[in-house]
């Protein structure tokens, strides 16, 4: 006599086989391409960094795709530079930084926060290897003059050398965003403007950005899912819409489609398996902003 499974045993075994399925497009379009991943101070401050981030990454690495990780760490900083009595402002989403605010930022991005990540990842089996923009002229930076906001960098070049050759021996870099300028000065720099760079440099196929926000939020209120680069640029001229770290964000994303990227995603990193959900799945859960159609997309 044949045995046969119980039918609801059947059907959620059919369920996640169909789950699997429904990954292999994109794995497949995917594989080998560079994917840059910005994990934001403002989704770490809410949830440490979780074990399920580390597990996404070590996916994506052995399905064939090259992860790469830039963060941030603004509420770290601004609480270290508080409990040193340093004043923190902000022009525009972008922190003023004198010079012991840039000491701090050094300090708790290229020191604390990088340190954590790695840690992290490393513990749950990912091999990750920690560095800053500085680190093998990765990014070099230009003093900010108009606004003068300090010691604020933008991005003059970026030298990904050093990044392929952590990759090609199996690592995912971590990029801390301190970068210097021709002279050696160090600079803070924006992370996801450090991320469009990078990920520019690279030829990444896809950015994603980690909030602690679920997307982009329209001037009504709503998740927008999917956006253009013309509708990026409307909501960014739309004054109230976009406000503090949004702005340099969507700029940056501009950015980096305009260099080749072909996507950039935002994510809630607060939520465990955002990655997976929105680059291995058709419906995707935050929000994706679109470079140029290129035939034979999946468009994810
Ligand atoms: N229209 C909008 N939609 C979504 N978030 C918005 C919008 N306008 C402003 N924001 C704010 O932008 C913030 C995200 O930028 P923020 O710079 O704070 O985070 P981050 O870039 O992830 O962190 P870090 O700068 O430390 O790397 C959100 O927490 C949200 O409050
Ligand atoms: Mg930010």
């Amino acid at each position: 006599m044949t045995k046969t499974l119980p039918p609801t045993v059947r059907q959620r075994t059919l369920a996640k086989a169909h789950t699997l399925l429904e990954a292999l497009p994109f794995i497949r379009e995917h594989r080998g391409s560079t994917v840059v991943v910005k994990y934001g101070g403002a989704a770490m401050d809410h949830t440490p960094l979780s074990r399920s981030f580390g597990e996404d990454l070590a996916l994506l690495q052995h399905v064939g795709l090259e992860p790469v990780v830039v963060h941030g760490g603004g509420p770290q900083v601004t609480d270290v530079a508080g409990r040193m009595g340093l004043r923190t402002s902000f022009v525009d989403g972008l922190r003023v930084t004198d010079e012991p605010t840039l000491d701090v930022a050094t300090m708790v991005l290229a020191g604390k926060v990088n340190t954590r990540i790695v840690a992290t990842l490393q513990a749950g089996g990912l091999g990750a290897v920690g560095l800053s923009g500085v680190d093998g002229g990765a990014v070099v930076a230009r003093r900010r003059v108009e606004p003068d906001l300090g010691f604020v960098g933008d991005v003059v070049r970026t030298d990904v050398g050093v990044l392929r050759a952590v990759i090609q021996s199996g690592y995912v870099p971590v990029v801390a965003s301190i970068a210097a300028d021709e002279e050696g000065q160090p600079l803070n720099v924006n992370a996801d403007t450090v991320a469009a760079e990078l990920a520019v440099g690279l030829g990444a196929a896809k950015l994603v950005y980690m909030n602690d926000v679920p997307g982009v939020i329209g001037p009504e209120g709503d998740l927008l899912s999917e956006l253009s680069v013309q509708e990026v640029l409307d909501l960014l001229a739309h004054a109230d819409a976009i406000e503090g770290g949004m702005i340099p964000k969507l700029e940056s994303a501009v950015r980096a489609l305009k260099g080749g990227v072909r996507r950039v995603h935002l994510l809630d990193g607060r939520v465990e398996h955002s990655l997976l959900l929105e680059l291995f799945t058709p419906e995707g859960i935050g929000t994706m902003i679109v470079g140029p159609a290129v035939p034979g997309e999946s468009g994810r």
